[in-house]
C-alpha cells in the first residue's frame, strides 16, 4: 500500500492489515502507551473543508507515534488559485514524509498522488471517505468479532462519499451494502455492489448496522431546503430501529444533525456506537499511518 486515494486500489490483506494494526496500537495505548515508530517524520495536513475528528485524530495519531503534523487550510494554501496542485504536491512532498488531503474534487487527490513520491491519503472528497469506513468497520469488528464476512450494513439517506466507501468496503470483507434513499438521490458511480431498497424499513430488516449521514454534505449547502424535504422520510429515529434485528447496532460518521436524519432517542440509546466510531478514527487513523508511513 503506498496511497490511500481509494479503497478500490487495495486487497482484502491490505484492508484487513491496516485494521489489524489499528486494534494492536490501540490494545498498546490502553497498556500505556505506543512506541515512537514514526519519529523523525511529518504528515502535512490539508484542509479546503471544516473537520473535527478527521483532524483531531490524525494530527494526535501522529504524536501518539512520536511524529509531528502541520496542518493547512485552504486559507493559507489557496490551492488551484494561490498555487496549482501539482506544484503544491511537489513543495510539500519534498519536506514531510506524507500527506493528507481534505478536497472538495476527487481530481486533486489523485493528482497529488501522481506528483507525490510520499503517500497521499485521502480525508474526504466528494467521492469518498475511506479513512471513515476503516473506523467504522473497526467498530463493527469490536462488536460482532474480526471477521464480517455475512454481516449487512444498511447505510439510510443520501447515496454520497461515506456510502460510497462503505460499499466498497463491505464487497472487500463479503458483506453486503444495502441503501435506502429517495429515488433522486442514488448511490452512483460505486465500483461495489449496492442493494437499493426504497421501503427504509425493510432496507434494515437484516441489518447488523444502521448507518446514518447527513443529509447536507459539505459543498451542498445550496441545496439545504430542498434535501431536508425529499429526505425527511429517511430519518433514523426509534421506528426505523425497531424494524431492525434487536442486535443491531447505529452508526453515524459525525458530525450529526441531531432532529434531523438522526433522533436524540436513537443518537442517545442503547444501539447506538456512534462515540465508540468517532473514538475508533483515532485508532484506524493510526493503523493506517503506521503502514504508509512506517511500514507496518
Ligand atoms: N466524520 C468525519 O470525517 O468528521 P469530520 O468532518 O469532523 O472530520
Ligand atoms: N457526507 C458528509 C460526511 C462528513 C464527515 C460530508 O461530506 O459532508
Amino acid at each position: 500500500m503506498k496511497h490511500l486515494i481509494n479503497l478500490t486500489d487495495h486487497t482484502t490483506d491490505e484492508i484487513q492489515h491496516v485494521l489489524a494494526v489499528g486494534h494492536r496500537l490501540r490494545a498498546e495505548r490502553d497498556a500505556g502507551g505506543n512506541e515512537p515508530i514514526l519519529a523523525g517524520k511529518t504528515l502535512g495536513m490539508f484542509f479546503e473543508k471544516p473537520s473535527l475528528r478527521t483532524r483531531v485524530s490524525f494530527e494526535q495519531g501522529m504524536y501518539e507515534l512520536g511524529g509531528n503534523a502541520i496542518v493547512l487550510g485552504q486559507d493559507e494554501v489557496g490551492l488551484g488559485q494561490r498555487e496549482s496542485v501539482a506544484d503544491f504536491t511537489r513543495v510539500i512532498a519534498g519536506m514531510v514524509q506524507g500527506i493528507m488531503a481534505r478536497v472538495y474534487h476527487h481530481a486533486a487527490l489523485e493528482e497529488m498522488a501522481r506528483f507525490s513520491g510520499v503517500p497521499v491519503i485521502n480525508a474526504l472528497s466528494d467521492h469518498s471517505h475511506p479513512c471513515q469506513a476503516l473506523a467504522d468497520i473497526m467498530t463493527m469488528q469490536d462488536e460482532f468479532g474480526d471477521d464480517l464476512a455475512g454481516r449487512t450494513i444498511a447505510f439510510i439517506g443520501d447515496g454520497n462519499n461515506v456510502a460510497r466507501s462503505l460499499a466498497v468496503i463491505c464487497e472487500k470483507l463479503g458483506m453486503t451494502f444495502v441503501h435506502s434513499g429517495p429515488a433522486d438521490y442514488p448511490l452512483t458511480d460505486c465500483p461495489a455492489p449496492v442493494q437499493a431498497v426504497a421501503d427504509p424499513r425493510e432496507a434494515v430488516k437484516r441489518a447488523d448496522a444502521v448507518y446514518a449521514d447527513t443529509f447536507v454534505s459539505m459543498g451542498q449547502e445550496g441545496e439545504k431546503a430542498a434535501r431536508l424535504k425529499v429526505f425527511e422520510a429517511y430519518q433514523v429515529n426509534e421506528a426505523l430501529v425497531a424494524a431492525a434485528p434487536g442486535h443491531a447496532i447505529v452508526l453515524h460518521c459525525l458530525p450529526a444533525y441531531r432532529g434531523v436524519e438522526i433522533t436524540d432517542a436513537v443518537m442517545d440509546g442503547p444501539q447506538s456506537r456512534v462515540f465508540a466510531q468517532a473514538h475508533n478514527r483515532l485508532h484506524a487513523q493510526k493503523g493506517l499511518l503506521a503502514v504508509l508511513m512506517g511500514n507496518m
